[in-house]
């Protein structure tokens, strides 16, 4: 499972070390009863990953990202849109057109076949109304949620994780304390533990600020991610353009070819897509705007002959990437 994790969550082991021994108590039949099997709050840079996490161990678990049980907290920022996760009461105005975002049939709908564990996200939980977290107390320490219609919900067999951005732009600063945007340039972490730990003490500190001490101290484990340094990032560009691969392979079947990206052009790339910022958060756009919608533009002409390899070098002004077929098929 660590393989697995590590192969979709770059340049955070600690993190993804920290959190399998849960799932392993919970395999074992050795979880606490009454609660959920963990609680994990996430914190660190923006674009490290915390997300991914999630999702990567979605797929690991369920064969799918999709197994998440997720709530965008940004979506419930007034304390009326809170109601919606647990539904009206009956009679309530809204009862009907109110489906809770929270019912134990969507919870069981995220486990499948390999797996009865359901993973719930929370993300960006600082962006949420004061009355989510109030609820979610209740979720985090009884393991179950009261619904509007009087029904529980039952998160014992739930993993949950809260991911925030809470002192990302401290964060930011401590990375690159020059100040001033400097898109693409990522400073490498050459400082060993000590970046990290600076880190961790700003997301702590900022999160001690927003939330009530008994909120925090439910939660079984606090995470920082720490920034990607030059080498992760490169290995995070490596995995989408292998995924972009597996994609065509998939979609194209027999019509598929290859693609090359040269290193200049993966620098290139990188130089777009990667910030103090933002992390790996762009790349995901980047690779689409420069590799995807040109190539998609000329698999939809028919002009690139099956088996052949597509090259995708910088252009000569340095500013986008060119399509050169570089081998026909024989
Ligand atoms: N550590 C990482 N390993 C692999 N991919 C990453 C990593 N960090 C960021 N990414 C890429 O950037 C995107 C955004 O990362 P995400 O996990 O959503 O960031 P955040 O930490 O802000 O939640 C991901 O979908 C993934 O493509
Ligand atoms: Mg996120």
């Amino acid at each position: 499972m660590a393989a697995q994790l590590a192969e979709r969550v770059v340049g955070q082991p600690e993190s993804l070390d920290a959190i399998i021994p849960y799932v392993q108590m919970y395999q074992a039949g050795l979880s606490p009863e009454g609660r959920p099997i963990g609680i994990f709050l996430l914190l660190g840079p923006t674009g490290t990953g915390k997300t991914r996490t999630v999702e990567a161990l979605a797929e690991v678990l369920h064969g799918s990202a999709k197994n998440v049980l997720r709530v965008d907290c940004g979506e419930y920022q007034m304390e009326h849109e809170v109601a919606k996760l647990i539904g009206a009461p009956p009679g309530y105005l809204g009862h009907r057109e109110t489906q809770p975002a929270f019912t134990q049939v969507k919870l069981n709908a995220v486990m499948s076949e390999r797996n009865n564990i359901s993973i719930v996200l929370f993300d960006e939980i600082e962006k949420a109304a004061g009355s989510l977290q109030r609820l979610l107390l209740g979720v985090l320490d009884k393991g179950s949620l009261r619904l509007g219609d009087n029904s529980t919900v039952s998160f014992e067999r739930s993993l949950i994780f809260l991911t925030s951005n809470l002192g990302a732009r401290e964060m930011a600063r401590e990375l690159r304390p020059e100040f001033g945007f400097e898109a693409g340039k990522v400073r490498c972490i050459d400082d060993g533990k000590g970046e990290g730990k600076r880190l961790e003490a700003v997301a702590v500190a900022a999160v001690k600020r927003k939330f009530a001490p008994e909120f925090v101290n439910r939660i079984d484990l606090m995470l920082t991610y720490q920034a990607l340094n030059a080498a992760a990032l490169e290995r995070i560009l490596d995995m989408q353009v292998t995924s972009l691969q597996e994609h065509l392979d998939r979609r194209l079947g027999e019509r598929s070819f290859t693609i090359e990206v040269p290193k200049r052009s993966r620098q290139f790339l990188l130089k777009h897509g990667t910030s103090v910022e933002y992390g790996a958060r762009e790349l995901k756009r980047t690779m689409h705007r420069f590799v995807m919608q040109p190539l998609a533009a000329l698999v939809a002409e028919g002009a690139i002959a099956p088996d052949s390899t597509i090259r995708f070098e910088l252009s000569s002004s340095g500013k986008r990437l060119d399509v050169v077929p570089t081998r026909l098929a024989a």
